[in-house]
Formats: structure tokens, C-alpha cells, sequence
């Protein structure tokens, strides 16, 4: 369903990716791994409609979004969890969450997935009327995937979700990643968790200093000897 073919990426004068291409299927979970500074948020907000490549396309079914802004790129079914999480610290949750129900559609079915949302965090229901601030980090991470998901996007892409939780709070996640992905969502995951992103991914791709240099089945990267000392540091 998605579709990114061979994008050049640039900050200024300097490129931070090299021809990437990238495909992700109907229901697929898709990691993207590499070491720190290798382009993966780059990527992931090129597809996102944040970063403009300034050559290779980027498509949705078939749909060119290349060139399209990012409050576009949801209405085409796109939506992110970007790293660091980004909530508004001093809304509610319940106003945080309401803030990815924006464009039109999701606004018309905005309660029925807030409570789609809330089965899948109970702990967002118990705290909606709590300012986002106050939440733990587990919580607050929950809370901005919760906000990605009110934009019901048929591609959900996640910029290390899992960054500085306790392990506890990290299976939570990795968990309803699994559960949103069965309920036929796409979703492109970057993780510094390798291991375990590879665990719960039907394929990966490794970026190493802006270029795509492997992909294949998650199992098969997980064993690869040149992944693993790269990645793993084994
Ligand atoms: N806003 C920016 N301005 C200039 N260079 C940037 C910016 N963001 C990232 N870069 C550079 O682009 C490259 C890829 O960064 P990034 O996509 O953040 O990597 P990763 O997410 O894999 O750690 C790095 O060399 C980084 O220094
Ligand atoms: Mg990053």
C-alpha cells in the first residue's frame, strides 16, 4: 500500500538520503533499523509529508503524495508517532487525543474510535481529564500513539516508540502495535530496539548512512551477522 521509490532527501546542501526505496504491504508491520544519524526519521518524515524529497516519489495505492503537506498526507491515510512524542504537556489527554481526529472523516467517527483507543489503553480512559504533562513517560507514549490512531490511518508510522520506557511499559506498546496491525493498519516502525522490533516485524530494512544496504524477512535480519554487529553489537 505504500509505495517509496528511490527518494533523495536533502537538509540544505546536505543529503541525508541516497535513493531510498522502501514498500510496505495491506496489514504489514515494516521496521526500519539502523545505527544513530543513518536517516531513519528522515525517511519516516518524508513519508509523513514533513520532509519533501527533492527527487523519487513517495505513493499511497497507487496516489502520488510526494508533494503533498502533512495535514494532506493524513487525509490520504497517513499518520505518525513522532520521536519524542510531541503531545501538548498542559491539554487533557481527552484534548490531545481529540487533536489527531482533525481532518473530516475521523472527526465524523471521532467516539467510536476514542473508545477503540481507550480498549486499547485502558490507562488513557482512566486518565482523560489528566493534563498529559503529569502522565509517565509509558503513558504519555500511549497517549501519542492513542492521538496517531484518531486520525484512523490505514499507515501508521512510529519514530521510536519505545525510547527510554521501562521494559514493562515497552511490551505494552510492542503489544498493541501487533493488535493495530491485525486490525488490517500498515505500520512502518523505527525502533533502536532491534531485537524486539524485529520480533513483532513481517519484514525490515536496515539504513546505514542514508542508504537502504539490506532488506528481507524480519527473521532472516534478525540472524544476519553483519546486522547484528552493526545494530546489536554483537
Ligand atoms: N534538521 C536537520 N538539519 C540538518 N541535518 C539534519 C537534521 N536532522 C537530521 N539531520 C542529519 O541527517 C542525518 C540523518 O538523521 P536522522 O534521520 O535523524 O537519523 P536517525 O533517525 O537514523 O538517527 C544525520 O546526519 C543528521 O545529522
Ligand atoms: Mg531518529
Amino acid at each position: 500500500m505504500l509505495r517509496v521509490t528511490d527518494i533523495d532527501v536533502f537538509y540544505g546542501d546536505a543529503q541525508a538520503l541516497w535513493s531510498v526505496s522502501v514498500e510496505v504491504g495491506e496489514g504489514e508491520v515494516v521496521s526500519v533499523v539502523g545505527p544513530n544519524g543513518a536517516g531513519k526519521s528522515t525517511l519516516v518524515n518524508s513519508i509523513a509529508g514533513i520532509l519533501r524529497p527533492r527527487s523519487g516519489s513517495i505513493e499511497i495505492d497507487g496516489v502520488d503524495i510526494t508533494r503533498v503537506p502533512t495535514h494532506r498526507t493524513c487525509r490520504a491515510g497517513v499518520a505518525i508517532v513522532p520521536e519524542g512524542r510531541r503531545l501538548f504537556p498542559a491539554m487533557s489527554v481527552r484534548d490531545n487525543l481529540d487533536l489527531g481526529a482533525y481532518h473530516k472523516e475521523a472527526r465524523a467517527k471521532r467516539e467510536e474510535t476514542l473508545e477503540w483507543v481507550f480498549s486499547l489503553f485502558p490507562k488513557l480512559a482512566d486518565r482523560a481529564n489528566q493534563v498529559a504533562g503529569s502522565m509517565s513517560g509509558g503513558e504519555q507514549q500511549m497517549a501519542a500513539i492513542g492521538r496517531a490512531l484518531m486520525a484512523r490511518p490505514r499507515l501508521l508510522l512510529m519514530d521510536e516508540p519505545s525510547l527510554g520506557l521501562a521494559p514493562v511499559i515497552v511490551d505494552e506498546v510492542f503489544d498493541v502495535i501487533r493488535t493495530v496491525c491485525s486490525g488490517g493498519v500498515s505500520v512502518v516502525l523505527v525502533e533502536q530496539n532491534v531485537h524486539r522490533a524485529l520480533e513483532i516485524s513481517d519484514r525490515a530494512y536496515l539504513l546505514t548512512e542514508g542508504r537502504i544496504t539490506m532488506s528481507g524477512p524480519a527473521a532472516e535480519l534478525a540472524n544476519d551477522p553483519t546486522l547484528r554487529s552493526l545494530v546489536l553489537g554483537v
